[in-house]
């Protein structure tokens, strides 16, 4: 039997990439191709497609200190699902995704998706890369297709609605904060060539200074080093390194990824 096409569209916020790549491994499982890519970290104020029922959305968010992004969970005050089903994910550097994966099913049942299947997923670490280190790996993809492929059987079953209980967390939700520590670049290694204040989603670096940070306005999220050629930029300080060997040894035992596909209500 011809499997029949799904109109699949992700949006999602990945500064350094691994949050695209599970996306990538979900959508292997669905065993169809994206017809639209939306990375909010290319642009926080990406117009978002108006949705109807036949559609199905990824929407995936790395988790920033046990919660969704504070400039994402705003961007998503402005999603409408109008009954279009969703795949929620969240992708964790291995220590805790704490609320943030409640939160994005919060915010995507109030704006009336129909939600399929949530998981959260384990990414390196973007700001102490040897936690998590070089995940998601092979192990990881084969878990998100299986994921994906769980996720397709429910969109198949052409259900009105889908039963899904709320995953771990509370609420309230852990109160948002930033983190202490932010990149910058050796001026003598910085090469001038502008794409980190370029790619910077929130405006943080300084065309005329791009080896410099504003750290009242920089989230932390890592995209300056990750587009960096030169590998001019670098997190480095005390409070870095005293941080760092603390994160390492305590959250480095490899965590599992978990998911929960609902029960379609024929
Ligand atoms: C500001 C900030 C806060 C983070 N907080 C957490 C956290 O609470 N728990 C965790 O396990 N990982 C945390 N991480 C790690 C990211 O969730 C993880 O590296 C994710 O894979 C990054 O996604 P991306 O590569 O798509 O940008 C944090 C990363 C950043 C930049
Ligand atoms: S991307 Fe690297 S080399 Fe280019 S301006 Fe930024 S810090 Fe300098
Ligand atoms: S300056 Fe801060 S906010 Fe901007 S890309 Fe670098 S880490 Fe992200």
């Amino acid at each position: 039997m011809e499997t029949k096409a799904i109109n699949l569209t992700a949006i999602y916020f990945s500064a350094t990439d691994t949050t695209r790549r599970c996306v990538a491994g979900v959508a292997t499982g669905l065993g169809q191709e994206l017809s639209k890519e939306i990375n909010l970290a290319d642009d926080l104020e990406a117009v978002l497609p108006a949705f109807s029922e036949n559609d199905v959305v990824i929407v995936a968010f790395p988790v920033y200190g046990g919660r969704l992004p504070m400039q994402v969970s705003d961007v998503l005050q402005r999603i409408s699902g109008n009954n279009a089903r969703a795949i929620a994910m969240v992708v964790y550097g291995n220590r805790d995704y704490d609320d943030a994966l409640l939160e994005l099913t919060d915010i995507l049942r109030d704006a009336s998706f129909r939600i399929v299947g949530q998981g959260a997923f384990i990414g390196q670490h973007s700001i102490f890369p040897a936690v998590g280190a070089l995940r998601p790996d092979d192990k990881d993809l084969l878990q998100l297709r299986e994921f994906g492929e769980e996720c397709r059987k429910a969109i198949d079953a052409e259900a009105k609605s889908y039963k899904l209980d709320a995953p771990k967390g509370n609420r309230p939700y852990k109160k948002a904060a930033g983190v202490p520590v932010h990149p910058k670049a050796d001026e003598a290694d910085c090469k001038r060539c502008g794409i980190c204040a370029d790619k910077c989603p929130v405006g943080a670096i300084p065309a005329d200074r791009p080896f410099t940070t504003d750290n009242e306005i920089c989230i932390s999220c890592g995209r300056c080093i990750y587009v960096c050629s030169n590998k001019a930029r670098r997190y480095s300080g005390i409070t870095y390194n005293t941080i760092g060997t603390l994160f390492k040894a305590t959250f480095s035992k490899r965590k599992s990824p978990s998911w929960t596909v609902a029960t379609p209500i024929l």
